[in-house]
């Protein structure tokens, strides 16, 4: 264990440090995802553990992307976005994910971001270092041309070359990142990877493109999807669609999307990945068009600086109170200790105090409850959250959960 070094990445071994989450990942050798990987993860966001000194053999490594996250109110606020864990699996269980973590959330916090999100691979891993559930998906397969209570609005739709769509795009996103918690901001490199032609889990291929034009104060939004039957038997007897994403600012727009997907030719089933809240179950007039296919966790959020985050959001209620949180990983750090957070719909005010907590928690179970997803009744019930009574866990569920539900469409 002791020829172990944990250091930033060394220039010019960018690909050393792919090969380790590539084979960690159990991913095929496509030397253009390495490419279209390195458009987005660049080389001063990693940190490497190498054998035998800093030019030795590269066993394991962590990289992050900079992402600003949407939180509960509308703002957003400077996030690390964790992503590439791996570890040689010659190397496992010696401790080098705890050190490459280790290393990489001292960075973080040095560098002032208040808050690290990340999506697993291997969820069980993250709760031991501070990292908190705090959205999930639904997968839902809707048939195609289930009706509407009420028509969706006219809107002018068109459809655009994924090449010409990293110039409209980006706006429509941009307009509808405030409405949900979760959502992260994307650079131009990364509209870049999403409509470029490198096929990877975190975007890219051919997507079909749809924009729904402005109306009013409206600015319109986007579809990304993709059909099945392109790769397929052209006799198959099911042609599906696989929606990427549906971009909307408002619920006008996301109705016209949607009526768009379900009543394209031929198709017979349309699959997505939506908030837990999202309003398509509501405008079926069969509620059992939409089937439910599953459910899955997806952000983890770790707070960093409690203050800092805390005050980044607003709540639902008032609230006034003190929150003992612990962090056995980073004791030290600017999210262990006790808090009086004094907030509400207008905004919070948040300063470590000496008083006696009224409540107590984890910071992971404070990562839960940081995007408004997780009702703070339900974690008490499963013993993450203690408090002085029933009352003030009320309080804190009341003031920290957030309507729209959290959710992040963006794969990273
Ligand atoms: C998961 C992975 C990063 C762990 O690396 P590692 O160096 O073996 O982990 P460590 O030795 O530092 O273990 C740290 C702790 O996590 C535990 N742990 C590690 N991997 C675990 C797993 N898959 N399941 C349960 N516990 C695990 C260890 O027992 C240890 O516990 P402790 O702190 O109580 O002692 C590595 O096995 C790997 O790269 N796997 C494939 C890719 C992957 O899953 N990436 C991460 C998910 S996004």
């Amino acid at each position: 264990m002791d020829n172990i070094t944990i250091g930033p990445l060394a220039p010019g071994r960018w690909l050393d440090s792919f090969e380790v989450s590539r084979i960690g990942f159990g991913d095929r050798v496509a030397p253009e995802v390495a490419e279209a990987e390195h458009q987005v993860l660049v080389d001063d966001r990693l940190v490497v553990a190498t054998e035998g000194g800093p030019d030795g053999n590269l066993v394991g490594t962590c990289g992050s992307y900079p992402f600003a996250m949407t939180v509960p109110g509308g703002g957003s606020i400077p996030v690390a976005g964790v992503t590439n864990v791996g570890v040689l699996p010659t190397h496992r269980r010696r401790g080098i994910f705890r050190r490459l973590m280790q290393r990489q959330h001292d960075d973080f916090a040095a560098g002032g971001v208040p808050v690290a999100v990340l999506n697993a691979s291997d969820a069980s891993i993250y709760g031991r270092i501070g990292y908190g559930m705090a959205s999930r998906w639904n997968l839902v397969r809707v048939r195609s041309g289930a009706a509407f209570h009420t028509a969706a609005p006219t809107r002018d739709l068109r459809m655009m070359r994924s090449a010409d769509a990293t110039e409209v795009l980006p706006a429509l996103y941009e307009a509808a990142r405030p409405v949900r918690p979760g959502t992260m901001s994307r650079s131009a490199a990364w509209w870049e990877m999403l409509l470029g032609p490198t096929e990877m889990w975190k975007g890219g291929g051919h997507y079909e493109v749809v924009v729904a034009g402005p109306d009013g104060d409206d600015p319109g939004g986007y579809a990304l999807y993709r059909s099945s039957s392109l790769n397929v038997d052209p006799f198959a007897e099911q042609l599906g669609v696989v929606v990427r994403e549906v971009v909307a600012a408002t619920p006008a727009t996301h109705a016209a999307l949607w009526r768009y997907l379900l009543d394209i030719d031929l198709v017979q089933t349309v699959e997505a990945r939506l908030a837990e809240d999202d309003p398509l179950l509501w405008h079926l007039v069969d509620p059992r068009a939409l089937g439910p296919q599953g459910s899955g966790d997806y952000l983890f959020v770790r707070i960093l600086d409690v203050p800092v985050a805390l005050c980044a959001r607003s709540y639902s209620a008032d609230i006034d109170i003190v929150m003992g949180v612990s962090d056995h990983f980073r004791p030290d750090g600017a999210a262990a200790g006790s808090f009086r957070l004094q907030a509400g719909p207008g905004g919070a005010s948040c300063e470590p105090t000496t008083a006696e907590p009224d409540v107590v928690m984890g910071v992971d179970a404070l990562g839960s409850l940081y995007l408004g997803g997780v009702d703070a009744r339900v974690l008490a019930a499963a013993g993450r959250v203690g408090g002085r009574s029933p009352a003030v866990i009320d309080a804190v569920a009341r003031a920290f959960r957030s309507s729209p539900a959290p959710f992040c469409a963006t794969h990273f």
